[in-house]
């Protein structure tokens, strides 16, 4: 309680940007930014937002959706990362691990299931800058992702993980997977890059169309855009909560760390992608004003997370990648 009257107390002083909570979606091997048409994708992601959410995703995607997972009504983007799953120390065997709302929820948002806790900031956590930085918003069919699978050792800045004790409070941002039991969870944070260049909505690698000037921890707002990318965009950061509690009485003391993100791979591999959605020009009204955050600016429509989790899209790949699994999704059982 005395976090979140600390929270309470700082939301009523400042006014920088959105927060707020998107319900899982659809959990499916579809990637329409890195593997547009191909199904199934390489591994499983976890994904939030809008209906429109198809394995090819071309054009004005807020012009088509009907309905989305996220309390911003008019916010129809997808937002995904990979997923995480446990696999047995002993046996082998792999189980995806649940995710949970992250805490504390705000502003009427309760009532999320599972999901991602999305930002647009505008400068840092705390407050705008807008008179010298304005924040122009993306355009419909932009797309771009940070992070890589095939990143091998430590993450980038801006990618982290954190141990969440049982009170839910959170230890330091870490490059890698913990490397104990956290007994209240996992949680993961994707700063994207806040940098455009003005011209192209996508990039060969999704990336270079945008100039990534993330170098701390935190919501820091990020130094100058840079000439070849003059164009300072809002910052969207991702938070997920992964449920690792009934994994670790399983996690022998001593041993490595247990999870593994769909692609296998390293912590550092870990990435995310965007899929701008937002309906006509409302990201650009509420990046215009101070007065946003927690709980949207008065001209953003917001629903209540109920109606949210209704919103869903029907299963296009039809495999398990719940429950116990002798491979990840995708992957062929290994030894
Ligand atoms: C998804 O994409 C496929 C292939 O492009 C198309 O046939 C299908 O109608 C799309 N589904 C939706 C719900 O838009
Ligand atoms: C591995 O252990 C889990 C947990 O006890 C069990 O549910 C699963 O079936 C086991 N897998 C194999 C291949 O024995
Ligand atoms: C946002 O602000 C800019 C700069 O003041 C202005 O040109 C633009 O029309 C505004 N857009 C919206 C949607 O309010």
């Amino acid at each position: 309680m005395k976090l979140l009257s600390t929270v309470l107390a700082l939301i009523a002083l400042v006014h920088a940007g959105l927060r707020f909570p998107c319900s899982t979606l659809t959990i499916q091997r579809l990637d329409p930014v890195v593997q547009p048409g191909v199904n199934p994708s390489a591994h499983v992601h976890h994904i939030v937002g809008g209906n429109a959410f198809n394995m090819t995703m071309i054009g004005d995607v807020g012009a088509r959706a009907t309905c989305t997972t996220c309390q911003m009504a008019e916010d129809f983007s997808n937002y995904w990362t990979a997923r995480l799953y446990f696999k047995h120390p002993t046996n082998g065997s792999y189980h995806h691990v649940p995710n949970l709302p992250v805490q504390p929820l705000l502003g009427g948002s309760t009532g999320a299931t599972g999901g991602i806790t999305v930002y647009y900031t505008q400068f840092d956590l705390s407050k705008d800058n807008l008179k010298q930085q304005p924040i122009t918003a993306f355009q419909p069919d932009f797309r771009m992702t940070v992070g890589n699978p095939a990143t091998t050792g430590r993450a980038q800045v801006g990618l982290r993980y954190q141990c969440l004790s049982s009170s839910g409070g959170r230890g330091a941002e870490m490059p890698d997977f913990p490397t104990q039991a956290c007994a209240g969870g996992i949680f993961t944070t994707h700063h994207f890059p806040a940098c455009w260049d003005g011209k192209n909505l996508d990039s060969p690698d999704h990336q270079s169309h945008m100039y990534n000037t993330v170098a701390s921890d935190g919501f820091t707002n990020a130094p100058k855009c840079p000439a070849s990318h003059p164009i300072r965009m809002p910052q969207v950061t991702y938070e997920t909560v992964w449920d690792t509690s009934k994994f670790n009485s399983m996690w022998t003391s001593g041993a490595p760390n247990p999870y593994v993100w769909s692609f296998e791979g390293s912590g550092g591999g870990t990435h995310a992608d965007y899929m701008f959605g937002w309906k006509g020009d409302a990201l650009q009204r509420a990046m215009n004003k101070s007065e946003c955050f927690y709980d949207g600016c008065g001209s953003i429509t917001k629903q209540a997370m109920a109606t949210a989790n209704k919103c869903t899209v029907k299963d296009m790949v039809g495999e398990e990648t719940d429950g116990w699994l002798p491979a990840l999704p995708g992957f062929a059982k290994s030894g």
